[in-house]
Order: C-alpha cells, then sequence, then structure tokens
C-alpha cells in the first residue's frame, strides 16, 4: 500500500479567550510568570453553548471542507476526549449527526487523558493500512475544554478547542511511519478527573516528571526500533503541549538523552515554531499535539517538504507514544492558506469577570435548561428529558 497519513486538518476554538497578562494582573501573579513561564498569551474559554461536541462538529466541517470531500467517505469516526458529555453516548454520536456521516460507519470515543486522540489515530492507520477501510477515509477528532478551577496552579493552563484530522491513503500533510513507533505506558496518578469532578486533579511537578519519564520510555524505544536515528535526524519535532514551557523542558530532555551538551541550542530551529498557535489557545488536551503540528505546517519558515518531523503524545495516567512521519511536499502551503493566524485573531477577549461568571455556569452545563435556537451556528441548546440538544450550523 502506498503511504497513509494525514490528509487534511481542521482546527475550531472558541471565539473568545482571556489576554493572561489580565489574569496575571488578576491573581496578583507577575505577568512574565504566564507569558514566559508558563508560554501562553491568549487561553481560549468556552462559553456556555460550546461544548466537546460542538468543538469536535466545528473541527471535522473545517476538515472536510479543506479536503472537499463528502462526509460519505467517512467509514470510521472517533472521537478522543477526556472531557466527554456521557458516560454511554459517544461525543462522535452526536458529531456524526450535526455532520451528516453516513450510518455505514464505525463511531466511537477513546480515552486515555491526552493520548486518547492519539489512540485512535494510530487506530485508522492501521485500519486502513491493513486493508479493511477499502477506500474510505477515517476522520479522527481530539476535542477537549481543559479546566481545572478558579485560583488552582492549573488555572493558567486551562484552554479549549478541537483538531479533526483527516486520514486516509492520500496523505496531502503528513505520512506517517508505521510499525516503528515508541511506546511507554505506567499507571501513575499525576493527573485524574473522577466521575464526580468538573475540574481536573493534579499533581503539577509530579505530572512534569511524568512527562519526562514518559518521553524517556517512549523515545528509548522508538531508538530500539529504529537503530541509528537520533532527533537529528527530523527537520522539526511536535510535542504534546499542555502549556509552551513543557515543551521546551521535553525537548531538552529528549536532546540530552541524544548526548547533546547544548540541548537547548536547536529549540529555535526544530520546536520554536510549534508553539505559536499553542500560545494563543493554551491546553486542549487530545488536540495539543495535533495543534502543535499544524502550527509547525503554519508558521515554520523552514521549508520542510519531504522532511522528516518527530512527534511525542503524551496522556497522563499514562500512556505516551513517539512516532514519526515526513511532511508531503506543499503541505505547508495548503495549511497556510486556512488562515488560522486571522482565525485566532478573530476572536473576542472576554474581561476576568466575564470568564468567571463564565466558569461558574459551566459548573452545571450538563443540566442546562434549553435555550431557544440562536443565530445560525452550531450551538449547545441545553438538556430536554435528560438528552442533549444541538443547534445545527444554519
Ligand atoms: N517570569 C518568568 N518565569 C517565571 C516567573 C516570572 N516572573 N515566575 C515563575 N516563573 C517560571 C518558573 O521558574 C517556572 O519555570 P520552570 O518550570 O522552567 O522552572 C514556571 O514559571 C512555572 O512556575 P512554577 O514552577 O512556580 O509552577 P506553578 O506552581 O505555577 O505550576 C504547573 C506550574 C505545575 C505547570 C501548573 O500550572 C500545573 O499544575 N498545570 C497543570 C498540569 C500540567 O500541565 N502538567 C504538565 C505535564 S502533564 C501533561 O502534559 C498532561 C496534560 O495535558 C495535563
Amino acid at each position: 500500500m502506498s503511504s497513509v497519513g494525514i490528509e487534511a486538518i481542521g482546527l475550531a476554538v472558541p471565539p473568545t479567550y482571556v489576554d493572561m497578562v489580565d489574569l496575571a494582573r488578576a491573581r496578583n501573579v507577575e505577568p512574565s510568570k504566564y507569558l514566559e513561564g508558563i508560554g501562553t498569551t491568549r487561553m481560549a474559554v468556552a462559553l456556555p453553548d460550546e461544548d466537546t461536541v460542538t468543538l469536535a462538529a466545528r473541527a471535522a466541517q473545517a476538515a472536510l471542507a479543506s479536503a472537499a470531500i463528502s462526509p460519505d467517505a467517512i467509514g470510521l469516526l472517533a472521537v478522543g476526549t477526556e472531557t466527554g458529555v456521557d458516560h454511554s453516548k459517544p461525543v462522535a454520536s452526536y458529531v456524526q449527526s450535526l455532520v451528516g456521516i453516513g450510518r455505514r460507519c464505525r463511531v466511537f470515543e477513546t480515552k486515555h487523558a491526552c493520548y486518547g486522540g492519539t489512540a485512535a489515530l494510530q487506530l485508522a492507520l492501521d485500519w486502513i493500512r491493513s486493508g479493511s477501510a477499502a477506500g474510505q477515509k477515517a476522520l479522527v477528532i481530539c476535542s477537549d475544554i481543559a479546566r481545572y478551577g478558579l485560583h488552582t496552579a492549573g488555572e493558567p493552563t486551562q484552554g479549549a478547542g478541537a483538531v479533526a484530522i483527516l486520514v486516509s491513503d492520500d496523505p496531502k500533510l503528513v505520512s506517517l511511519e508505521p510499525h516503528k513507533t515508541g511506546i511507554y505506558a505506567h499507571d501513575v496518578h499525576d493527573f485524574w478527573r473522577p466521575l464526580y469532578s468538573k475540574d481536573a486533579f493534579v499533581d503539577g511537578p509530579y505530572s512534569v516528571q511524568c512527562y519526562l519519564d514518559a518521553l524517556a520510555g517512549a523515545y528509548q524505544h522508538f531508538r530500539d526500533k529504529n537503530p541509528g536515528v537520533t532527533s537529528d535526524a527530523f527537520a522539526a519535532l511536535a510535542y504534546h503541549v499542555p502549556y509552551g514551557k513543557m515543551a521546551r523542558k521535553a525537548h531538552r530532555h529528549l536532546r540530552s538523552l541524544d548526548g547533546d551538551p547544548t540541548p537547548d541550542a536547536t529549540f529555535d530551529r526544530l520546536v520554536a515554531s510549534s508553539l505559536s498557535l499553542c500560545a494563543q489557545v493554551g491546553n486542549i488536551y487530545t488536540g495539543s499535539l495535533y495543534l502543535a503540528l499544524t502550527s509547525t505546517l503554519a508558521t515554520s519558515p523552514t521549508p520542510l517538504d519531504g522532511q522528516r518531523i518527530g512527534l511525542f503524545s503524551y496522556g497522563s495516567g499514562s500512556c505516551a507514544e513517539f512516532f514519526a512521519g515526513t511532511v508531503t511536499p506543499g503541505a505547508q502551503d495548503r495549511v497556510r492558506a486556512l488562515d488560522l493566524p486571522a482565525l485566532l485573531d478573530a476572536r473576542r477577549q472576554v474581561s476576568i469577570a466575564e470568564y468567571e461568571q463564565v466558569m461558574a455556569e459551566r459548573e452545571s452545563i450538563d443540566q442546562r435548561p434549553l435555550g431557544a435556537p440562536a443565530g445560525p451556528a452550531l450551538r449547545y441548546l441545553g438538556v430536554d428529558a435528560n438528552k442533549r440538544v444541538y443547534q445545527p450550523a444554519g
């Protein structure tokens, strides 16, 4: 079979954000801590008419529009999320009807914290490589609303958004290498969200260490399967980005494992572009790695045609994977044509008072009283007879 990988990408973010200087001032913190110490300038805030489903459906529509394909081409629809809306009914089922995907399709949700999207992606790649897809394409959507709560250490590392990845044997953006991925899984309590809580629980410093341990484990496994390969093989690297500074720590660690005595020296060349969109959105959990990859393609000044790119996915709890791909000639132009920086610039800034009110309203979002349809946008209207109701895009 010819190469398999990413044919198109669609991004959805809430139309609202908090400026991190405002948040820092409200929390009596030096703004430079959030801007440089964390690495975020704007943090996406999802209003109460937005949830994991609306973000996923909007991203899916963007990916299908970008590839100019019909929903009928999709034979596998998977949503990776750690902020699902139902213990039984998957986010993917709502997306199926909101996007108009047909009934001859596998539709399901995957979960392992921020690794959930990668689990679905790897499964979709193997479904196509095996021949089971028989010419159909897969749509893998990573959708999340990251929430730690007000006045917590995790607060500046929240965010919201979705990345939809069209997977096929016509990888117009990136072909992904089969078989030789590096994997690491270890049962740890670094970050978790019990069924009774809207807010995630996290042991911050421990989660950073678990991330780095998982990176070392997955990367060593990757190198065992790819003898002689070091990170010098890559023209760019995209790491899972819970916040920008974590990607910097990850790169330093990876280069040290390669024996590089100046591990920060390659950061600007190999990693910095991956953070430009992430810094304006915040953590989107499952989608963060794929937002970093998109950011690389959208903003890297380096021509990446035919170049190898390394990807690291980390899900707390934990499961991680280091894998590689090759950028298809023309991919950067295709992603630049989406004009994602303009999408982010068009958002509305909310005050800290409005953000705090939204956070309070989102506490009971799963019992939101049914509202009236309004405007043309796809939106979450609320709950009727214990069923979530959505207004499709007009
Ligand atoms: N100017 C510049 N930098 C400053 C500064 C200033 N005025 N003041 C502080 N800093 C720096 C600190 O030196 C520190 O940098 P280093 O890590 O390089 O030392 C950085 O800002 C953060 O400051 P603190 O160490 O004081 O950390 P904190 O107590 O504010 O917590 C955090 C940071 C642990 C990341 C916290 O935000 C958190 O718990 N976030 C959620 C958990 C998380 O994202 N974990 C990441 C790994 S787990 C994962 O990846 C899965 C996932 O998506 C959740």
